[in-house]
């Protein structure tokens, strides 16, 4: 003990149960299997470690059995600066995670990436395309909490802007099975993203206000205003979402980076417009 335990179906994330004790164990085997909480998503159940420690994710491309990672990044999910309040689907990142250094790395390559790809091939069902793994570093070293079969949001919006190569060639070589002969490179820097949001998300907010200052962004190198929650109307582009912008900027180091992307956050402009004002703060601070 603690446990956890999950709805082994789809439950829109929320079929999760962490048990501090046997009998709240037990109470939680009824909430999801008889009960049926989380619908027929408890039909299964399973029952796994709980664990502590920093979230890591690292994105990879696959081409059934070769796999090259990209750059590290580090997520915020809660909703209020210090990592407090509601959990959300990402107030912001950071490329590359300090964290992630070269021992984690080391044991990742051996135990995790390579053994995934592995795994799918010998079960007959070879993977091509981008694997996202959510590592924990935790005090027994690096686990895996879950894996995408896609890009992360916002983990793409810090990673990609830092590739060197060109995506298409990198995505033909993943079709093609060429992965190998591709030298996947990264630029020597970092990104920062801040996720404009409108107040109120992720519980219930306004839609249709519109955002203004979006050519601030033309031509200025190493600054991106990725779309999430808009949409373009005969008034122009208007809020549309909880998760309005993904904010990045580059910068020689996180620090740099994280004062660019702040710097970009004035540009843009909406009502209720929210944001949180640590993101990679703690990093600074490590
Ligand atoms: N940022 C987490 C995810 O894309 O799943």
């Amino acid at each position: 003990m603690p446990v956890v335990l999950k709805a082994d179906g789809l439950a829109l994330g929320k079929g999760v149960l962490i048990c501090e004790t046997l009998e709240e164990a037990k109470e939680g085997v009824k909430t999801i299997m008889e009960d049926k909480k989380f619908g027929t998503a408890g039909n299964r159940m399973v029952i796994e470690e709980f664990m502590t420690g920093r979230e890591v994710s690292v994105l990879s491309f696959v081409d059934g059995k070769t796999i090259k990672i990209m750059s590290s990044a580090q997520d915020h999910k809660r909703a209020l600066d210090g990592d407090q309040g509601l959990n959300t689907g990402g107030m912001g990142n950071f490329s590359p995670s300090p964290f992630y250094t070269k021992e984690v790395d080391d044991f990742c390559q051996k135990y995790v990436y390579q053994p995934t790809v592995d795994a799918m091939a010998s079960e007959g069902r070879p993977f091509k395309g981008v694997i996202f793994f959510g590592l924990m570093l935790t005090e027994k070293g690096p686990r895996v909490l879950e894996y995408n079969a896609r890009f992360g949001d916002p983990e793409a919006q810090v990673v990609l802007p830092r590739m060197k190569n060109d995506i298409i060639e990198v995505m033909e070589a993943c079709i093609d099975g060429t992965l190998d002969q591709v030298d996947l490179q990264f630029e020597d820097n970092a990104a920062v993203c801040v996720v404009l949001a409108s107040q109120g998300y992720p519980v219930s907010y306004e839609k249709g206000f519109p955002i203004k200052g979006l050519e601030n962004f033309d031509g200025k190198e190493g600054y991106y205003c990725f779309h999430a929650g808009t949409k373009l109307t005969d008034q122009g582009i208007v809020t549309n979402g909880g998760r309005v912008l993904g904010v990045t900027a580059t910068g020689a180091t996180l620090q740099e980076a994280r004062t660019n992307a702040y710097e970009a956050t004035k540009w843009v402009t909406f009502d209720n417009k929210y944001m949180r004002t640590d993101i990679g703060k703690a990093i600074d601070e490590a």
